[in-house]
C-alpha cells in the first residue's frame, strides 16, 4: 500500500450547511456547498481510509468509495455523529454547524395574514459537535476548521485551545464558501503553518497527509 498513507484507519467527516427549520417549507441555513469537507473524504478514500460522510443538504454526489449518511439538522448531525464515533481514528469536523435552532418551529405553515402579527422566532442553542467528540474519553484524532473573518491568526490559535483540539484549520479569505480553492493555515500545538492557495482537492489532499503524519508522530 505504498502511499496509502490512511490504510485501515477509519475517518469520519461532517459535511455541508445544516438546515434548522422555522415551518415546514422554511428553515434558517446557510451557504456552505459542502465541497472542501467531501474533498476531504475523498483525499481519505484515496489514502486508504475506511469514510463515514455526515453531510448536511448539497448539491453533491458521495465520492466514490464513501458511506454516506444525510441529515438537515445540527441535532441529527450530532446524534449521527455521537451514534458513529466509536472506533474512528479521525475526525474532521468541515460542516458549517448553525449555533442555533428555532425553539418555536410550528407544525403548520406560517401565514402572512394570521391575525396580522409577525411571528417572533425563539433561538436556543445547537450542541458542539467538534467539542463533544473532542471532550470524549476514546475520542478519534480531532480536526476543525474556522471561518474568520478577520484576525485569523490569533482566534485560530485560540479556537483550537478552547475546541480542545490537536489540529485546528483556518479558511483564509472571504470568498471560500462555494468556492473550487481555498487557501489554509494549519494550527497545531507547535504553531501555525500555511497551505498556499490552491484547489480544494488539491488543499484536502495535502491536509491528509499533514493528518496521517501528525497520526503516526
Ligand atoms: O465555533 P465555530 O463554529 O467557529 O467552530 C467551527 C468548527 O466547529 C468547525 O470545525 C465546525 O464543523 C465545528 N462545529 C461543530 N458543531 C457546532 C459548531 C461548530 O462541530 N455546533
Amino acid at each position: 500500500f505504498i502511499g496509502k498513507s490512511l490504510a485501515g484507519r477509519r475517518v469520519l467527516i461532517t459535511a455541508g450547511p445544516t438546515f434548522e427549520p422555522i415551518d415546514p417549507v422554511r428553515g434558517i441555513t446557510n451557504l456552505s456547498s459542502g465541497k472542501m469537507g467531501y474533498a476531504l473524504a475523498r483525499a481519505a478514500r484515496e489514502a486508504g481510509a475506511d469514510v463515514l460522510l455526515v453531510s448536511g443538504p448539497t448539491a453533491l454526489a458521495a465520492p466514490y468509495g464513501v458511506r454516506r449518511v444525510d441529515v438537515q439538522t445540527a441535532q441529527q448531525m450530532y446524534d449521527a455523529v455521537m451514534s458513529q464515533v466509536a472506533g474512528q481514528d479521525v475526525f474532521i469536523a468541515v460542516a458549517a454547524v448553525a449555533d442555533w435552532r428555532v425553539a418555536n418551529a410550528s407544525s403548520h405553515k406560517l401565514k402572512k395574514d394570521a391575525g396580522g402579527a409577525m411571528p417572533a422566532l425563539v433561538f436556543e442553542q445547537n450542541p458542539d459537535i467538534l467539542a463533544s467528540v473532542a471532550a470524549l474519553a476514546n475520542k478519534p484524532y480531532c480536526v476543525g476548521f474556522a471561518a474568520e473573518s478577520g484576525n485569523l491568526l490569533e482566534f485560530g490559535r485560540a479556537k483550537r485551545e478552547k475546541k480542545g483540539i490537536p489540529l485546528l484549520v483556518g479558511n483564509i479569505g472571504p470568498d471560500t464558501f462555494g468556492s473550487d480553492r481555498n487557501e489554509l493555515v494549519l494550527f497545531d500545538q507547535n504553531g501555525h503553518a500555511a497551505l498556499p492557495a490552491a484547489g480544494k482537492l488539491d488543499l484536502a489532499r495535502q491536509l491528509i497527509r499533514e493528518i496521517a503524519s501528525r497520526l503516526r508522530a
